[in-house]
């Protein structure tokens, strides 16, 4: 199956990118922060074709709205693509994410790095890859010598939930922090040890699916605010190379 998400992943890629830069249709959601383009679109149905064709029986969650069947033993939860401001905007920082649950437990999941032409993946106890090679969560210990990165929720301006705050504090506390404009990739830079921290208050199961199980198989950790166990439904995500955890919990909780 894994060899099945690599394949659609790289074509919906591959769709991407002959868009990139060109002149786009771009259409507002829920504000004008909130974009999604006829790209966004085609990736989608490239993807969940895919899907019906081999497996019809298997159920489907994805950010532009082919829901089907989300009861099925295996669910695939998909971001077509992740980072549609930036695609927008023409800064080539984008992927596309896919997850597979079974029975509510993600055994997959694959981000694909589209410019960059990079392939993260893991599968359920068999490790986390970047192009073929394993990797693993950095060994920092120090908050203070750590690059952190986040995001900002499309409601930002509405419904805040401490988000300036918390960056703040952070930058108090961290050596640098990003914000790459890819919540997949941004887990896929913890999974390979290049940042040491992740938070963002309002995430997506599309956002989430895949980038989690590759930071938990690299040796990271994933989880609400508080430390908590989370599942892919979990809006405000933590996600750190594990020795870090704590502490950054303890500077979230001084806000
Ligand atoms: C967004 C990106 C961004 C994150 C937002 C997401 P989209 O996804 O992952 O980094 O900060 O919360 O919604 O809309 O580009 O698929
Ligand atoms: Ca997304
Ligand atoms: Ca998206």
């Amino acid at each position: 199956m894994i060899n099945d998400i690599i394949q659609i992943s790289k074509e919906a890629g591959e769709l991407i990118r002959n868009a990139f830069g060109k002149t786009h249709s771009v259409e507002f959601k829920t504000n004008e922060l909130n974009l999604v383009t006829e790209t966004d679109k085609a990736s989608e149905k490239l993807i969940t074709d895919f899907i019906k064709k081999k497996c019809p029986t298997h159920g489907i969650l994805a950010e532009e709205g082919s829901d089907l069947n989300k009861s099925a033993e295996y669910l695939w939860v998909i971001d077509p693509l992740d980072g549609t401001t930036n695609f927008a905007h023409g800064l080539p920082i984008f992927s596309v994410s896919i997850g597979l649950q079974k029975n509510g437990e993600t055994i997959a999941g694959v981000v694909y790095d589209v410019m960059r032409d990079v392939v993260f993946l893991a599968e359920k106890n068999n490790g986390s890859f970047k192009n073929g090679k394993r990797i693993n969560v950095n060994k920092n210990a120090n908050l203070g010598h750590g690059m952190l990165v986040t995001g900002f929720p499309y409601d930002i301006r509405e419904n805040p939930d401490k988000a300036f705050e918390r960056f703040i504090e952070f930058l108090k506390h961290a050596r640098a922090i990003r914000r790459l404009g890819s919540a997949a990739i941004d887990l896929c830079y913890i999974a390979n040890g290049v940042f040491d921290g992740f938070w963002e208050v309002s995430l997506h199961p599309w956002d989430l699916c895949a980038g989690k199980l590759i930071v938990e198989e690299a040796g990271g950790i994933v989880t609400d605010f508080d430390g908590n166990v989370i599942d892919i439904y979990t809006k405000r995500i933590l996600a750190t190379n594990g020795i870090i955890h704590k502490r950054m919990i303890d500077v979230m909780r001084r806000i």
